[in-house]
Formats: structure tokens, sequence, C-alpha cells
């Protein structure tokens, strides 16, 4: 599991603007919430949540943003990846009523819980907040799964107009939501979770990862919990103690950057 199995590119599917799943066959059990380490040859290797679990294929999805992603973006069908995991501890499904809100990139791995989740047949609202319209990716395929699904969109292009946690906001004032799932932009999260007062509330994060086995202490966030191991996805009580949630990361030197 922690040395990275070099596999060919099944798909690559373009899904909005600068936006793309790769999938890739690996039959072992992910849960969703769970991240791979994946290896761009002779670039870098980066942590990817799981966007996409069928039993043989697995897929990630990833917005072309730096170094790692542009080349990753750049791979076609039969070249090669190397991926280690799965990581992390995935998101525990409870709640009656689910609200599932997720900003930009942060929607994807949200999906997996989403389907999973629909096939419990579960109550689900999800919000997708992305900038501008040409940004949205997979509504089709929540669509399917029976959810309701609301955009928002910062400039109003399309949908609500304003920040996704402001339209959670909303619902959260008007129905009856028991579990709150959510993963993007982590000063949205933040918002979400002064929203969300009493209701219990799931959040993935992200940080700069080197081992992702809990060893160089990269990771850590608040008083040495470690997204790769503790994490990605922790629960509201325990966030509230992480003073540096929604403030912010460290980088690969371990220099604070605000978000
Ligand atoms: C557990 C986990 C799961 C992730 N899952 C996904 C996913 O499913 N899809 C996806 O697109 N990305 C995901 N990421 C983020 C992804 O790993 C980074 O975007 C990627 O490492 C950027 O690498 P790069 O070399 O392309 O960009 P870099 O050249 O390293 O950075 C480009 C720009 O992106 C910023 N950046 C880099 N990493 C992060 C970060 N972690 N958070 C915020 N800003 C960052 C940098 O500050 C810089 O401005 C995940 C991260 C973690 C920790
Ligand atoms: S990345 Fe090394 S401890 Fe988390």
């Amino acid at each position: 599991m922690n040395h990275p199995i070099i596999i060919p590119i099944l798909t690559s599917t373009i899904e909005a603007t600068d936006i793309k799943t790769i999938t890739f066959h690996y039959p072992g059990d992910v849960l969703p919430g769970q991240f791979f380490m994946v290896w761009i040859p002779g670039v870098d290797e980066i942590p990817m949540s799981v966007s996409q679990i069928t039993k043989r294929v697995k897929g990630i999805t990833f917005r072309n943003i730096g170094d790692a992603t542009r080349a990753l973006y750049q791979l076609k069908k039969g070249d090669h990846i190397g991926i280690r995991g799965p990581y992390g501890n995935g998101f525990t499904l409870i709640g009656k009523r689910l609200l599932f809100v997720g900003g930009g990139t942060g929607i994807a791995m949200l999906v997996p819980v989403v389907e999973q989740a629909r096939k419990k047949k579960l109550p689900s609202t999800v919000i997708l907040g992305v900038k501008t319209k040409n940004q949205l990716f997979f509504e089709d395929r929540l669509r399917r799964t029976g959810t309701t699904v609301l955009v928002s969109t910062d400039d109003g292009s399309l949908g609500y107009k304003g920040f996704a946690s402001d339209l959670a906001k909303e619902i959260l004032q008007k129905e009856k939501i028991d579990m709150v799932y959510t993963c993007g932009p982590e000063r949205m999260m933040s918002s979400l979770l002064s929203y969300c007062k009493s209701i219990p509330f799931q959040a993935s994060l992200e940080r700069y990862m080197k081992c992702a086995i809990g060893i160089c202490g990269q990771c850590c966030v608040g008083k040495g919990l470690r997204v790769c191991l503790d994490g990605p996805i922790f629960d509201g009580a325990t966030l509230k103690k992480v003073e540096d949630f929604g403030i912010y990361r460290r980088d690969a030197a371990g220099r604070k950057i605000l978000f």
C-alpha cells in the first residue's frame, strides 16, 4: 500500500474548464472521502481524493492549477501514473436528512458519498458552488442519483448568486437537516460550520502532504492532528478546536499561508 503501483490511465475526461477526471484499474476497496497519492513521473506526487468508485475502477477529478496538476492534465489514455493508498478515514454516513455542500473541485470528492447515501435511499440535498457557470461539473451525475441539486455561482451566472455556504445557511434555516457534509475552500467550510450550530458536520481538509502515512508531520493542523492519518475528514466538534481551520495552511517549507 505504501509503494506506488504503476498503472495506465484508462480514461481521461474533460468535465469543465480546466477540470478533468482520470480513471484507472484499482480493484481494492476505497471509502468515499479517502484519497490516493498520485505520482506523476518526473514531476511530483500529490494527494487526490477519490471521485469515482466502482469495484474494479477508481477515478480522481482535479483542477489544472500548478506544476503537478498541469502535467497530470496533459496525460492521455494509456500513459502511466503511480498510485499509492488509499489513505485517510473517509466519511461516516449518519443522519436521515442530509445536506452536502461542495465548493469548486471539492464537489468531486463528495459525489461518491452522495451516491452511497442515495443507495440507502436517504433524502439529500446537494449544493454545488462554483465561481461561474462554466466551472460547473458532475451536475447530471448527481441528478441521476435522485438527490435535489442546487447550484450557486459567485457571479450569479447560474442558480443562486452568492457563496454555497450562504445558500446552505438559508436551507438550514428552512429545512430539518440533521447532517452536513462539505468539501471546498476552507473559509467557506468554516462559515458553514458556524451556521450549523448543533447540527453534526463533517468536512474534508486539504493540507500540503509529503508522506501521507503520518510520519513527516507536514500536514498537521490544530494540536498535532495529521490530516493524512486522523483526517482528511474531521467532524465539527473537532474543527471547532482547530485554531487554524479557515485561517491558514502551511506550504512545503512550513510557512503559514493565509486563506
Ligand atoms: C487529501 C487531499 C485531497 C485532495 N484532493 C484533490 C482533488 O480531488 N482534486 C484536486 O484538484 N485537488 C485535490 N487536492 C489538492 C491537490 O493535491 C493540490 O491542488 C495539488 O497538490 C496542487 O499541485 P500542483 O503541483 O499542481 O500545484 P502547485 O504548483 O503546488 O500549486 C499551485 C497553486 O495551488 C495552490 N495549492 C497547492 N496545493 C494546495 C492545497 N492543498 N490547497 C489549496 N491550494 C493549494 C498553491 O498555493 C499554488 O497557488 C487534495 C489535497 C489533499 C491534501
Ligand atoms: S503528510 Fe506526513 S504526516 Fe501527513
